[in-house]
């Protein structure tokens, strides 16, 4: 890596890795000393509302990470959900750019729910190109790089190749495993298009629910990193999200991408890049999708005789699309 032109080539993102996946272990062993802790006291405070949850681990987690970055990179940019909740703000540039969230599924930390990571991602020339989540309490590391896959490390086992097995076609969302989360926007006029969505991708349509896709279930890690991580492994066949943050899904969009799984923005961005004439490729992941706050990541699908995967998960992201309602993030 040349430090005035800032050029990172794949030889340079593999030794971040090797830096980034140490300090993500040590930022876990911190996590899991913070969680010890939590238990025994009730020092946890709340953000925009009484479901919107930091403790004082999230900001000794980001600063000690924020630290070492910058005694390693110190040109290297930084944006953290810490940072940003107390007025930093950073604007994306084309120079090499931290995207963190020190402890993602705060909740899950403060209630002992084994399901809370770190997720380091880097952004280079505007586009995530590496990322590292890691789960302490399970000991999972995943980890991504543009162009050099993803992979899961359980423990001390040799890093697996992602998907972990080789993927199934997907025939439709009634055939699917969906993650989807509640948020922390609790008002009617949020929670109401939102549950009615969740009542669609559930509902079956022979029995009252109008437009039902009755899909095999629907699940919550807690966790908008770990349900992007899961969704690469092939356990999740998709993840929708409507007001996370680009630190929840900075790094989880390469272990994704690398995974063969498709990144999708909004249900407008989704049409725009799919009307007629449109040279827009719908999988791409631009600043506007990176930061637009809505997310929908679908899993690997082979080719079959009938439909590449690719149009495989086009055709799940616009049905799914037409399932559930947009809806504007606070
Ligand atoms: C949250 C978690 C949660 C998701 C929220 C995120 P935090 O991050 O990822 O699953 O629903 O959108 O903000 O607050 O635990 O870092």
């Amino acid at each position: 890596m040349s430090a005035d032109t800032q050029t990172l080539k794949p030889v340079d993102l593999r030794s971040i890795l090797t830096f980034t996946v140490k300090l993500a272990r040590t930022a876990g062993t911190l996590i899991l000393e913070g969680s010890q802790a939590i238990q025994t006291t009730s020092d946890v405070n709340e953000k925009k509302n009484s479901v919107d949850l930091v403790t004082e681990y999230d900001v000794a987690v980001e600063e000690l990470v924020k630290s070492e970055i910058a005694k390693a990179y110190p040109s290297f940019k930084f944006i953290g959900e810490e940072s940003y909740s107390s007025g930093t703000r950073n604007e994306l540039t084309d120079e090499p750019t931290f995207c963190v969230d020190p402890i993602d599924g705060t909740t899950n930390f403060v209630h002992g729910f084994p399901f809370a990571c770190i997720s380091l991602g880097l952004i280079y020339q505007k586009r995530p190109v590496l990322g590292v989540i890691y789960n302490p309490f399970l000991d999972h590391l995943y980890t991504g790089i543009e162009g050099q896959g993803s992979f899961l490390t359980r423990g001390n086992s040799q890093p697996l190749k992602l998907p972990l097995t080789n993927p199934k076609p997907l025939p439709s969302l009634q055939k699917a495993l969906l993650a989807i989360e509640w948020g922390s926007d609790r008002g009617k006029k949020t929670l109401v298009p939102k549950s009615d969505s969740f009542l669609r991708l559930a509902g079956d349509p022979a029995d009252g629910i109008a437009g039902g896709r009755m899909a095999h279930s629907i699940r919550s890690l807690g966790s908008a990193a770990l349900n992007i991580s899961m969704v690469a492994q092939g356990g999740l066949d998709l993840y929708w999200e409507i007001g996370c943050w680009p630190w929840d899904v900075c790094a989880g969009i390469v272990i994704a991408q690398e995974a063969g799984g498709a990144v999708v923005g909004s249900h407008a961005a989704l049409a725009a890049a799919t009307s007629a004439g449109s040279s827009i490729d719908p999988f791409k992941v631009t600043p506007d999708v990176l930061t637009g706050r809505k997310y929908l990541i679908i899993r690997a699908i082979p080719d079959t005789l009938n439909e590449t995967g690719r149009e495989a998960q086009l055709r799940i992201a616009r049905d799914f699309y037409q399932t559930v309602e947009d809806g504007e993030p606070k």
